[in-house]
């Protein structure tokens, strides 16, 4: 185990089978329909790279990149756009994809300005929900596993740009940040 990393909050294998179980009800919800995927780097990629590989109807895929204006950024709510998507949604129904929810203010604002687009719908999927950093009252439809307010990386979370290449779900361990 990295010296980082206090210890394992959710194993790969525990993570694989809500993944398995999101992908299953994904593919029935949407049966039919023109679903597109919208995955929010950088730190759902991981997440949405398992998904889209349980999902089993047709769908399309594309990405944005947000970065929060610091931290006054993080109380209001705004992000600011680094990267857009490049497809028109106005055919399509949109599901977002995030890694994790802490407030709730980024994919607020995300569903925000994917609706104004005028999709058939935009719902939302997060592996990861941690509802005591709730700030907003944003609905999850596709929701994984709700964790404690601890620290967590790996899975495609980082602590400082690093460990998201851990497959586990790791609480970081505070020595870490207190350097
Ligand atoms: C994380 C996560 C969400 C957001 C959730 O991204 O991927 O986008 O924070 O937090 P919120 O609910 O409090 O708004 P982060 O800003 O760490 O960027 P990254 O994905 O590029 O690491």
């Amino acid at each position: 185990m990295m010296s980082n990393v206090r210890e394992i909050l959710i194993t790969r294998e525990e993570l694989n089978k809500k993944v398995k179980e999101l992908g299953a009800i994904i593919s029935k919800d949407y049966k039919g329909q023109e679903l597109m995927l919208i995955g929010v780097l950088k730190g759902g990629f991981v997440f949405l790279a398992d998904l889209i590989r349980e999902i089993t109807i047709d769908i399309d895929l594309d990405f944005m990149s947000v970065s929060s204006y610091g931290s006054s950024t993080k109380s209001s709510g705004v992000v600011r756009i680094i990267k857009d998507i490049e497809t028109n949604i106005q055919e399509k129904h949109i599901l977002i994809v995030e890694d994790i929810v802490d407030t709730g203010l980024t994919i607020n604002y995300l569903k925000g300005i994917i609706m104004a687009r005028g999709p058939k719908s935009v719902k939302v999927c997060a592996m990861l929900d941690k509802p005591s950093k709730r700030k907003t009252n944003i609905e999850l439809d596709y929701k994984g596993i709700e964790i404690p307010d601890e620290f967590v990386i790996g899975y495609g979370l980082d602590y400082d740009g690093k460990f998201r290449n851990l497959p586990d779900l790791c609480i970081l361990d505070s020595v870490a940040y207190q350097k």
